[in-house]
């Protein structure tokens, strides 16, 4: 492996602190419970992108770019450290962003416009389209345009994630701390297949869950096979040999609710419970859903007594303030 000779520009505050949630466990009845703070990565308010573009603006800055450009949701967060990112590394930021254009911007896309990145408006249908041509429009006006696929997560951007999960072994190691489960919101795959292939790589014994966000169980394991394929272009970027196949990947579906973005009582619940046992924020999309969805799987018994239970938090809060009237 040569993690350590790979291109990386400094953006993360790391490591990110490991918490006891003792409340929390106490209210649900449930296994010892731990949080991994990637919501403390410090950058543009935190989050797990943060890892992710210390290795794709390394990148970008050894190809000489000078844009960073890359696509999301309204709120993403995405879009929203890198704006920030590129902000510190001297590069423009184009997003190119899918939803409705609200009047005022709030939260992330407020954040946005504050590190001056410049936006377009798409359907979402044509994503992967319009970063090409977008490219390709700034590349004939002389520029030099570093295209970042959806939520960072490719085998560059997961190399943050196999460098997380180092951080993590290093950390339980020192502390003495065993840990039986992770759990983590999934979404575009970048962070799961960084922390599977990370997992294997440093030898954890635990079992990792991705807790999807956005999609109901696809037939074939699709998006299996997607997270398994990122983790094998990271293990390539990486130099390892270690390669993941799509059993590998262990993903819960069951928790989209009425859709990406669309908060219900799981989210509601879940983003109270943490904030009043733990004072500790939660997102609305991810973070929130993902917890709501380890609060349902503790009370299914999923987890035994005795066991100890993580919850790795990727960020995200502030989307909240997008979603005020949602939440009150
Ligand atoms: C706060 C937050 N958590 C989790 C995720 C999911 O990570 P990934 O897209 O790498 O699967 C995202 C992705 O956008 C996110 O913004």
């Amino acid at each position: 492996m040569h993690i350590e000779k790979l291109p990386r520009f400094p953006l993360a505050q790391l490591p990110t602190p490991i918490e006891k949630l003792p409340r929390l466990s106490r209210e649900l009845g449930g296994p010892e419970l731990l949080i991994k703070r990637d919501d403390q990565t410090g950058l543009a308010l935190g989050g797990n992108k943060a890892r992710k573009l210390e290795f794709l603006v390394g990148d970008a800055l050894a190809q000489g770019a000078d844009t960073l450009v890359t696509v999301g949701a309204a709120q993403s967060n995405h879009c929203r450290q890198t704006s920030a990112a590129a902000a510190k590394a001297g590069l423009q930021c184009e997003l190119i962003l899918n939803g409705a254009q609200p009047d005022l911007p709030s939260g992330n896309l407020l954040l946005n416009h504050l590190f001056g990145a410049r936006q377009h408006w798409i359907d979402r249908s044509n994503r992967a389209e319009k970063l090409r041509e977008l490219g390709d429009q700034l590349r004939a006006q002389g520029r030099k345009p570093y295209l970042i696929t959806v939520g960072g997560s490719n085998g560059i951007g997961a190399t943050g994630y196999v460098v997380a999960m180092i951080e993590l072994m290093e950390q339980l190691r020192a502390s003495g701390q065993g840990v039986d489960h992770i759990l983590f919101g999934t979404s575009s795959g970048g962070t799961q297949a960084g922390i599977e292939l990370g997992a294997r790589i440093t030898g954890f014994k635990g079992q990792l869950h991705g807790l999807s966000i956005d999609k109901s169980e696809p037939e074939h394991l699709e998006y299996e096979t997607e997270v398994a394929q990122i983790a094998g272009e990271c293990a390539a970027y990486i130099g390892s040999d270690v390669r993941l196949a799509k059993s590998d990947i262990k993903v819960v579906y069951g928790y989209m609710g009425e859709g990406y973005g669309m908060v219900g009582a799981l989210e509601r619940e879940a983003i109270g419970l943490m904030a009043r046992c733990e004072g500790i924020v939660l997102d609305p999309v991810y973070a929130g859903r993902a917890f709501g969805a380890l609060v349902d799987l503790i009370r299914k018994s999923t987890f035994k007594r005795g066991e100890t239970v993580m919850f790795w938090h990727t960020g995200g809060a502030p989307a909240l303030f997008a979603y005020a009237k949602e939440l009150v």
